[in-house]
């Protein structure tokens, strides 16, 4: 394995630690990273906040017993989010330090590829995604595996990067150039186009409804002075795990060509 010196603003640790260097996406990153999951201003930030506006889409739990299978569920950033839900919380990832974490915040974790997930058919009520789908190389076998876990009836939720040229700018050469984001976590090639998302949905009896989604302008504006000058306050379902702190929102936005939510019912 190669290692490189690397300096601030790679989202690796600042001190000039080594750093391996590993081909984009590959998931050891998320060892390298395995400190930043659970810091609300670390490299990944975002994924707090996209895993509020998740959890907002996942209904309350209709029948006891009721099971959430979140796959790629990473350190379990929703399980805070949907704890109140009534579900009980499965996560399936394939990078056992960051199921670890997950499990510390009460989820049953599952060390597996998304795309072969040792569960039974039908066996989720809600099955969730979170900046999963274009981290996997085909993300069709993948939504497959969703469908056949979900029981009729249940509940898909998810969001991705769009497979668009402006995503690609935004989401990697931009983004990759601002300080604290980890550089090569995304494969430009992975990215999911919406359209194909929807059809794939829909052949599983997904009825997938789509939006594209963004940081608020104003909340990111008070999230980065808080952050500059440490003054932070909590944000929702965070108030005993850390910090306080001001949490941008993720809003809608007119266009699906960056990022996007997804969600639906299975039908059959
Ligand atoms: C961007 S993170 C999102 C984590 C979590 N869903 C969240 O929003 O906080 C992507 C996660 O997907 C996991 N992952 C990538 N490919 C996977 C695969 N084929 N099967 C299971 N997990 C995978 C990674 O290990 C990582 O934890």
């Amino acid at each position: 394995m190669r290692y490189e010196e690397v300096g601030p603003g790679t989202g690796c640790p600042a001190s000039g630690a080594p750093v391996r260097t590993l081909p984009r996406n590959d998931p050891r990153q998320y060892d390298d990273l395995a400190d930043e999951w659970w810091d609300p201003d670390g490299a990944f930030a975002m994924l707090h906040w996209l895993a509020e506006a998740r959890a907002a889409l996942v209904p309350s739990a209709t029948r006891p017993g009721a099971v959430l299978v979140d796959l790629g569920c990473g350190a379990g950033l929703l399980a805070p989010r949907v704890a109140g839900k009534g579900y009980r919380h499965v996560g399936v990832d394939l990078v056992r330090s960051a199921l670890r974490q997950a499990a510390a915040h009460g989820v049953q974790p599952i060390n597996a590829d998304a795309a072969a997930v040792p569960l039974a058919d039908h066996c989720a009520d809600v099955v969730a995604a979170g900046e999963l789908l274009e981290h996997v190389p085909d993300w069709p076998e993948v939504v497959a595996e969703a469908a056949r876990v979900l029981r009729p009836g249940g509940t898909l939720v998810l969001d991705t990067l769009n497979a668009t040229a402006l995503s690609r700018l935004l989401a990697v050469r931009v983004a990759e150039r601002l300080p604290g984001v980890p550089r090569g976590i995304h494969d430009p090639r992975l990215f999911v186009d919406s359209r194909a998302l929807v059809r794939e949905c829909a052949r599983h009896g997904i009825h997938l409804r789509v939006r594209g989604v963004r940081p608020g302008s104003w909340s990111v504006v008070r999230w980065l002075v808080g952050r500059a000058v440490g003054r932070v306050r909590p944000g929702p379902g965070l108030r005993d795990s850390g910090p306080e702190r001001y949490p941008p929102r993720i809003v809608p936005t007119w266009s699906a060509a960056v990022l996007y939510q997804g969600w639906g019912t299975k039908e059959r």
